[in-house]
């Protein structure tokens, strides 16, 4: 052994039981189902109701990961949480994901870096494992962006989905080389003169009130296509591959043109992007595990297939990872 590498052993994701199609959302929105489909490629998204938060969503995929590595809660030393919409201001989500999963070890807190907030998690986590700080991490991306959303604004409420997805990941040895299981690279940036192009009109430090999303779609677009590609070059270039070597693309689920242009953009085939906007819609920091958990059990990612996950969100903030599953 040369080094420890943070290896996915085990997914799970969680949605809210109501499903709304894009024809639903028409009758009180004006909006269509043509122009959705065309513009973002959404056709439908799962909308929490009140008993549905962040914590339970998140919870839930928890435990679905936790079954599907065939461990229990015991085993777990690390939980992060990636959220924007929090159950409440404090405690972290992750300490109410903790508590539902009956953990009374380990540490866990949130991490919020909107969109990109899986993408954080994932380093981060990878970091307390790659150094022996802890031994295995369950990361969690929940979300209930409904909860943000102006229903008056269609430009922006039509876009958004609630859910959570998880993973687990565990320390084990590796060779130091990119045939390695597990977290190879990771590449993070962010921004914060981006502001005002995404973000929420309040917060307990300004308004006193949870507040509403606010985007400037089309800056947000440029700067998606434009910019962030160059945390996946950076990933590339850090682990010695190339987009002929991936297996699988697994973005961030906002907008299927920018996923398909970021795609064709770094060179990376159609068949081998994962999408799954279409029936998710923009779940946010959850829309990556969701995507993976959605993969990895339609049987498209196996054991040891390479896998690119990239994200940009508020902020802004941006990021990639190269994980061999
Ligand atoms: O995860 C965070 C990152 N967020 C994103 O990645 C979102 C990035 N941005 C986008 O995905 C796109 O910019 C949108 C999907 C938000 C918008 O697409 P667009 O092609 O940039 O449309 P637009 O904003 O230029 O709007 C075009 C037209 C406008 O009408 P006019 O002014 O041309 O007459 C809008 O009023 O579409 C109209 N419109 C709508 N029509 C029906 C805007 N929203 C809607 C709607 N239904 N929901």
């Amino acid at each position: 052994m040369t080094c420890l590498r943070s290896v996915v052993v085990g997914c799970g994701s969680a949605l809210p039981a109501r499903c709304v199609t894009n024809a639903a959302l028409a009758e009180t929105v004006d909006t269509s189902d043509e122009w959705i489909v065309q513009r973002t490629g959404i056709r439908q998204r799962y909308l929490s109701d009140a008993s549905e938060t962040t914590s339970v969503l998140g919870t839930r995929a928890a435990k679905a990961a936790l079954d599907d590595a065939g461990l229990t809660a015991a085993d777990i030393d690390l939980v992060i949480c990636a959220t924007s919409t929090p159950d409440h201001t404090f405690p972290a989500t992750a300490t109410q994901i903790q508590a539902g999963l009956g953990m009374t070890g380990g540490v866990a807190f949130d991490l919020q870096a909107v969109c990109a907030g899986f993408v954080y998690a994932v380093t981060t986590a990878d970091k307390f494992l790659v150094t022996g700080a802890a031994r295995r991490a369950l990361v969690v991306g929940a979300e209930t962006f409904s909860r943000l959303l102006d229903w008056e604004d269609r430009t922006t409420c039509v876009l958004f989905g609630d859910g959570a997805g998880a993973v687990v990941l565990e320390a084990r040895a590796g060779e130091g080389t990119s045939a390695d299981r597990g977290v190879l690279t990771s590449s993070l940036r962010s921004d914060g003169r981006h502001r005002e192009k995404l973000y929420v009109d309040g917060g307990p430090g300004s308004t006193g009130t949870t507040g509403h999303l606010r985007m400037t779609g089309k800056e947000v677009f440029r700067f998606a296509v434009g910019s962030v590609t160059d945390v996946i070059d950076d990933a590339f270039r850090a682990s010695g591959t190339t987009a002929d070597d991936l297996d699988w693309f697994v973005p961030h689920q906002a907008n299927r043109r920018i996923i398909e242009a970021s795609a064709d953009k770094l060179g990376i085939a159609r068949d081998k992007v994962v999408l799954t906007v279409d029936r998710h819609g923009n779940t946010s920091a959850a829309s990556i595990p969701l995507a993976l958990d959605v993969a990895r059990k339609d049987g498209r990612i196996k054991d040891g297939d390479l896998v690119m996950i990239e994200a940009i969100g508020g902020g802004f903030t941006w990021g990639a990872a190269l994980i061999r599953w």
